[in-house]
């Protein structure tokens, strides 16, 4: 925490140390019932079921929870290579909350995952999210392998590069 010290009550600082780590320290969503309702609500508005979720966008967010967060194998390529949204159910049953709060914070991997948004996260709000995909349970199979930039996919994918318009 790098809030200036004499001018906090200890009180405060107590409450900020449950939250606090890092100087970009969010603040929490805390008027959900309970941190599943939260982790709900963050998924839908922080956009994970744009791309972990098959068919959401088709369904225009109306896909039942028990076909949430399963991942995907249309992949997506670029000067990365070719990435996919991973199957989150089955990613939180085999990762630690620890682990996940590790990841939620600093973890860095392939394009067109919102690493650094994520990092904003609360601490209580990665929790939330964490509780919800867990109580959602484990269901569906792993997501593709990545796929190095100079091998051809073996799936469907949406190339994610920029393209230069026609000349006419
Ligand atoms: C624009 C598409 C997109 C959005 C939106 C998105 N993701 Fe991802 N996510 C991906 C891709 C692609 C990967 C695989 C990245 C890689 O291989 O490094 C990924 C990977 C992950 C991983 C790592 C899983 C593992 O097996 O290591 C986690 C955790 C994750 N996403 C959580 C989330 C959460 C939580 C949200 C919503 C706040 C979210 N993602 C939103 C595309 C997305």
């Amino acid at each position: 925490m790098r809030i200036a010290i004499p001018l906090v009550s200890l009180g405060f600082l107590a409450v900020c140390g449950l939250y606090a780590r890092s100087s970009a320290m969010s603040t929490p969503y805390v008027s959900a019932a309970s941190p599943q309702d939260a982790g709900r609500y963050l998924v839908i508005v922080g956009g994970c079921n744009d791309c972990h979720t098959p068919g959401w966008d088709q369904s225009q967010g109306r896909l039942p929870e028990s076909k949430w967060l399963l991942g995907s194998d249309v992949g997506f390529r670029g000067p990365w290579g070719t990435s996919y949204p991973a199957n989150l159910r089955l990613f939180v049953a085999h990762t630690s909350e620890a682990k996940w709060l590790r990841l939620a914070h600093a973890g860095m991997g392939d394009p067109p995952m919102p690493w650094a948004n994520l990092h904003a996260l609360s601490t209580r709000d990665a929790r939330a999210i964490y509780a919800f995909v867990k109580a959602l349970g484990p269901a569906g199979v792993e997501a593709a392998a990545y796929v190095p930039p100079n091998r051809e996919p073996t799936t469907p994918y949406i190339v994610f590069e920029p393209r230069q318009p026609a000349r006419p």
